[in-house]
């Protein structure tokens, strides 16, 4: 979060609250998003990309109806992919036509919902959906817009999980073997849909840019097939969104100007050298805008050292707030937050309380050597792909999320309580 400062006691604050009053007022752990910089970000996304592209936040990394008021107010669009998210931004008052819906397998009741509504687009994901999304819009009497998503063949240089522009994978239809070219002839000639563009998304938390070149570069390059074989320009390319975030001081973050100036580049390039008018871009960075924007605050349990090894320091959450670690062997670091301390660092591990040994928040980390349980620690950049992948593992509840701004702290997300859990539980 931008407005972090340590005060002379040691203690955080964040949007101007101290972290000790934020625990003492709504528990831990908890998720506390600073909602200025959430906006800022927002908008220097929109900024960036100006007039004549689109910015789609992605709302898997995180959505709540704040959020997409925010997002709203800010000028970006989003992009849902289960019914839940659809309602989410509906209910918020997000206006259908600034919406793209996305996912591999959209139940034909989501893809009616989302139809009725009148998203501005849905991303057609495989062959069997191009008609199944025809034949929906067509019984309601509406001729849908989508995009293609396409597989260009890139390697992203991220986690295995998270990459997805190679072909040998769930989403997205081949551009190798034609396959790509066919789904838009058949896009073509059903009435219930207007094919406004081509989609791809190579992966997520990238740095390098050279895979987006890549990227570019063929769905250009299929524009211009397009071109030959239908005499007609698609409008639109949604190049996804993927763009990685600092989440230990080893990651180097790119700005969105820089992205959107070497993305609009790279796009006019091979427009140019094809003979296309360049077509309008749109964008869907979901981590990018929320990821720097929260931490999570937890109070420490348990301190046990292990001689020659190092310290386990349990906190009141773990693996069901944050799976991160877990799943994609993530990097976070932490701090203590609610007080000085000059004590000689000492090398930990932070893990939560369920009952799993790869229950791991921190897998390495140095804190101060006096910590003690009832103090509070941060762990940075939480916003995205926590609270959106949190689970009830144990029985454990969920966090809260906590926005602040400008001295004032309000819930936006509510603590699950044990009422929840049983209200599930009908046998
Ligand atoms: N667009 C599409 C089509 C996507 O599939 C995704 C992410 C995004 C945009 C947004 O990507 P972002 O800018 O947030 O990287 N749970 C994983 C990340 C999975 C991302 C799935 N799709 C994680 O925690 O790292």
């Amino acid at each position: 979060a931008q407005t972090v400062e340590r005060g002379e006691d040691g203690v955080v604050t964040v949007g101007g609250i101290g972290v000790t009053q934020l625990a003492e007022e709504y528990g831990t752990p908890a998720y506390v998003l600073d909602e200025a910089d959430f906006r800022a970000r927002a908008r220097a996304w929109r900024t960036a990309f100006g007039t004549d592209a689109d910015v789609f936040y992605a709302g898997k990394a995180f959505l709540s109806r704040a959020v997409v008021r925010w997002l709203h107010e800010e000028g970006l669009n989003l992009d849902v992919c289960s019914g839940g998210e659809l309602a989410t931004a509906l209910s918020a008052g997000m206006p259908a036509d600034r919406i793209a819906f996305h996912g591999n397998n959209k139940s034909p009741e989501e893809i009616e919902r989302a139809v009725r509504a009148g998203v501005g687009r849905i991303v057609l994901d495989s062959f069997q959906e191009i008609v199944r999304v025809a034949h929906i819009a067509q019984s309601l009497g509406k001729r849908q817009r989508v995009q293609i998503r396409i597989t260009v063949g890139v390697e992203a240089h991220t986690h295995e999980f998270i990459a997805t522009a190679h072909e040998d994978q769930k989403f997205g239809i081949p551009l190798a073997g034609g396959h790509a070219a066919e789904a838009v002839r058949r896009a073509l000639q059903l009435d219930g849909l207007e094919l406004i563009g081509i989609h791809s998304h190579i992966g997520s938390q990238i740095f390098d840019m050279s895979g987006f070149e890549v990227a570019a570069h063929r769905v250009v390059g299929l524009l211009k097939d397009i071109r030959d074989e239908h005499g007609i320009e698609l409008p639109e390319i949604d190049l996804g969104g993927g763009l990685g975030i600092a989440y230990t001081s080893d990651d180097d973050p790119r700005e969105p100007h820089e992205i959107a100036k070497a993305l609009t580049e790279i796009v006019t390039r091979e427009c140019e050298s094809a003979k296309l008018r360049t077509p309008r871009i749109s964008v869907e960075p979901g981590r990018a805008i929320v990821g720097p924007t929260a931490f999570t605050l937890y109070e420490v349990g348990t301190v046990k050292p292990l001689d020659g090894l190092r310290t386990y320091v349990s906190v009141d959450g773990g693996m069901s707030d944050n799976i991160r670690t877990a799943l994609y062997d993530a990097e976070y670091t932490v701090a203590l937050v609610s007080r000085a301390s000059d004590a000689e660092p000492m090398l930990v591990r932070v893990v939560g309380k369920h009952c799993e040994s790869g229950d791991i928040v921190v897998k390495d980390a140095f804190l101060p050597g006096d910590l003690a349980p009832g103090d509070l620690i941060a762990v940075p950049a939480t916003g995205a792909y926590c609270r959106s992948m949190a689970s009830n593992y144990n029985h454990v509840l969920r966090p809260p999320v906590v926005a602040v701004r400008e001295g004032e702290a309000r819930v936006v997300v509510r603590r699950e309580t044990e009422e929840d859990l049983l209200r599930l539980d009908v046998g």
